[in-house]
């Protein structure tokens, strides 16, 4: 019998890639009263405009699900062997979230579907496996999801710096939008800044110290990545950064440009990372997919990008962070939907600081029981619904069904 073996030299990378988040949203204009701060500092100290919410019948399973639902319309499921579902909003501790995102989109069973956990990271680590997947066996092709809710304590500093979001990307031979190159660096160590036991539904976190960690964990992520052969600083045109409020972008840029001995001012990184940060500015932290919606952004807003070599710079707080690159292939714009990616942003509902505050409390309060899915709640808008708990199993259908 032939068995095949793995293929050499394939190009590997991003094919197709698409997003979700929650139906609602809240202006971060609009709770700087309450905290006490001017809107300043939200819109330029921190880089941020709004943030999204999800409605009581939302989580990571039907954001995730409306985010890769448009890649099985666009692309078919043939060649989908795995689904890798990157999260930190865990939802159950044994059965992983993607199992129930599998059968929302009535995926053939012949897939193998695992979840993925490592902070914001895991996307990053989720994209690397697939990657090697699909250099192994070229026909195949993996379903990468990153869904995350970012919920920090009411009234804390944190608190703006929220949000919600899923990003799905299909990883293929031959790919038609991000063709990886083979060099990436990683980086581990073990830092108490951000983390959330699993009794609470709010993370934890040391806010200054996990900014300092960030910078020296992407420091030594792209030391590893020179080693290995890397481009550069100065050799990559455009840096897609973890996210977790805009400015942390370009403050990283600022701070390893000057690590690298290149010359570099706050306002002009400022203006390289402003094409990656349209999507966060508007969505807020969205965890495992806000690396994502960096590159989201800038391909849906930056013309001309065929050939030039694009980072993706990956954090993960506790902490893991990984540095790579890939070259934008030829023809990239078929694949865009900036329009479809504008209308979702634009629909969602604004909400005043007294209903949000309102509607997070219950959440917080409620610790994971779910006793808020009920009459006369707010409903989400988007594809697909969680309608509750029973039996302590969940349910989730697609709106129309
Ligand atoms: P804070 O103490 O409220 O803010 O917390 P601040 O006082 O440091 O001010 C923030 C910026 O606003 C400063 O700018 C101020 O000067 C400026 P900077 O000096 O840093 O350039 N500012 C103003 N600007 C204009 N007009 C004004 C004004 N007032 C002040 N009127 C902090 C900020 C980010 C610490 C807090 O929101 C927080 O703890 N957030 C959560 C943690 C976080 O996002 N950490 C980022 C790195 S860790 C990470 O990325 C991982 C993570 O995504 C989780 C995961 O991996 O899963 C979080």
């Amino acid at each position: 019998m032939n068995v095949p073996t793995q293929a050499a030299g394939v190009p590997v990378g991003i094919d197709d890639i698409s997003f979700a988040t929650g139906s609602y949203r809240v202006d971060l204009a609009d709770i700087a009263p309450r905290l006490g701060a001017e809107p300043a500092k939200y819109h330029k100290g921190l880089g941020q405009e709004q943030m999204s919410v999800v409605a009581p019948d939302e989580d990571p399973v039907t954001m995730a699900a409306a985010a890769a639902a448009p890649l099985i319309e666009r692309g078919g499921a043939e060649g989908i062997r795995t689904l890798l579902f990157a999260t930190e909003t865990g939802i159950d501790q044994s059965k992983s979230a993607g199992v129930y995102v599998h059968a929302l989109l009535g995926l053939p069973d012949t897939v193998r579907t695992v979840e993925l956990k490592q902070a914001c990271y895991s996307a990053t680590a989720a994209l690397q496996f697939a990657a090697a997947l699909v250099a192994r066996n070229p026909a195949e092709r993996v379903l990468v999801i990153a869904s995350d809710i970012a919920r920090y304590d009411l009234d804390s500093a944190a608190e703006p710096t929220q949000g919600a979001g899923a990003v799905a990307f299909t990883v293929a031979a031959n790919p038609r939008i991000l063709r990886l190159d083979a060099a990436n660096g990683v980086h581990t160590s073990d830092v108490m800044d951000f983390w959330r036991p699993n009794y609470r539904t709010q993370a934890l976190v040391e806010g200054k110290l996990s900014i300092g960690a960030y910078i020296d964990a992407v420091a030594g992520a792209f030391a590893d990545y020179r080693e290995r052969g890397g481009a550069a600083f100065d050799e990559i045109d455009w840096f897609c950064y973890h996210q977790p409020f805009t400015k942390m972008a370009s403050k990283a840029h600022l701070m390893l440009s000057e690590r690298f001995g290149l010359d570099m001012d706050k306002a002009r990184a400022e203006e390289i990372i402003a094409p990656t940060t349209g999507y966060n500015r508007r969505i807020g932290n969205s965890y495992t997919a806000s690396t994502y919606f960096g590159l989201l952004s800038l391909l849906d807003t930056r013309p001309d990008l065929a050939g030039a070599r694009v980072a993706i710079i990956s954090y993960g707080s506790g902490c893991v962070a990984e540095f790579l690159t890939g070259r934008i292939v030829e023809g990239y714009e078929e694949m865009l939907h900036a329009e479809e990616h504008e209308r979702i942003l634009a629909e969602r509902i604004r909400l005043g600081d007294a209903d949000y505050y309102a509607m997070q409390t219950r959440v917080i309060e409620d610790q994971g029981n779910h006793s808020n899915i009920g009459e006369g709640l707010r409903r989400g808008t988007g594809p697909f619904s969680f309608t509750g708990v029973e039996g302590d199993k969940r349910r989730y259908v697609r709106r129309a069904d």
